[in-house]
């Protein structure tokens, strides 16, 4: 077996991540020894006396920067113990967190994320102790933790293991560059919204193929720019060429 995913987290808020780690799927991959997460405060690094970790921004302007010096030791530090790992900065103008990044991280055997507060990270440290930036959207965060928790999370479900055996992380919207189909589960009737018969009968070609439809008609209708870059074959341009006359249909039956 190969050991653990470890991660080790340089933040100012360690305790941000108390109970997200310590519930459900994560909490479980923890225990099992396939997931092995760390906090490092960085502000334990300061050489300042009052443990400060931010200062005013040189050339003026709003809001304070994190300093450098707590941020280079603390990775130094950490460094020591995770030599191979890949070291990531969680800021907006980093590369998308996709599927296939989560799939590439989930095969690494170490990674320090360093999350970033206030107006950023003064650069130099950027400059020497981080490999990569990731961002998790075009949007702005007031810090990095929900970043680094959306990452460890996305991360997590390829490590072989931490879903169990019966899911599939490849199963699911974005893995083959669609969207899911619909889920159901019980009652079969509910209050006279039923569950689509096809799902009933137990015939799982019928099945697969009604799952492909509706995941092709759900990236029509949501995500149509993904159908761009999708792998599809014949079958599904057939299918696709079916539902954009349903649309049409029902659009004109609308007008
Ligand atoms: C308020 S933000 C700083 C934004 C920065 N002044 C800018 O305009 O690019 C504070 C911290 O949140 C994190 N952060 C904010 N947005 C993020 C995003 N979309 N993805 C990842 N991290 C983000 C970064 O670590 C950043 O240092």
């Amino acid at each position: 077996m190969n050991g653990p995913l470890r991660i080790n987290i340089l933040t100012i808020f360690p305790e941000m991540f108390d109970s997200f780690f310590s519930v459900s799927i994560l909490a479980r991959a923890r225990e099992q020894g396939l997931l092995d997460i760390r906090m490092t405060d960085i502000r334990s690094f300061s050489s300042s006396k009052h443990r400060n970790t931010d200062d005013y921004p040189f050339g003026g302007g709003a809001g304070m920067v994190m300093m450098a010096q707590p941020i280079i030791d603390a990775m130094n530090s950490v460094r020591n113990d995770y030599p191979s790992a890949r070291r990531i900065y969680l800021g907006p103008r980093g590369k998308k967190l996709t599927t296939s990044l989560a799939r590439e991280l989930a095969s690494e055997k170490e990674i320090i994320l360093l999350c970033g507060h206030y107006e950023g990270v003064d650069q130099r440290a950027l400059d020497c102790c981080v490999d990569e930036e990731i961002s998790i959207g075009d949007y702005i965060l007031t810090g990095g933790e929900p970043a680094a928790m959306v990452l460890v999370d996305c991360v997590a479900r390829f490590v072989p293991g931490v879903l169990g055996s019966a899911d599939s992380p490849e199963e699911e919207s974005f893995s083959d560059g669609l969207l899911e189909y619909p889920q159901y589960t019980r009652p079969r009737d509910l209050n006279g919204l039923e569950v689509p018969e096809v799902l009933l009968n137990g015939d799982h070609a019928k099945i697969r193929e009604w799952r492909r439809r509706e995941s092709l008609k759900a990236t029509l209708k949501f995500r149509p720019d993904l159908l761009e870059t999708a792998s599809l074959v014949q079958k599904d341009h057939k299918m696709l060429d079916e539902i954009r006359k349903e649309m049409n249909q029902t659009c004109s039956f609308e007008n």
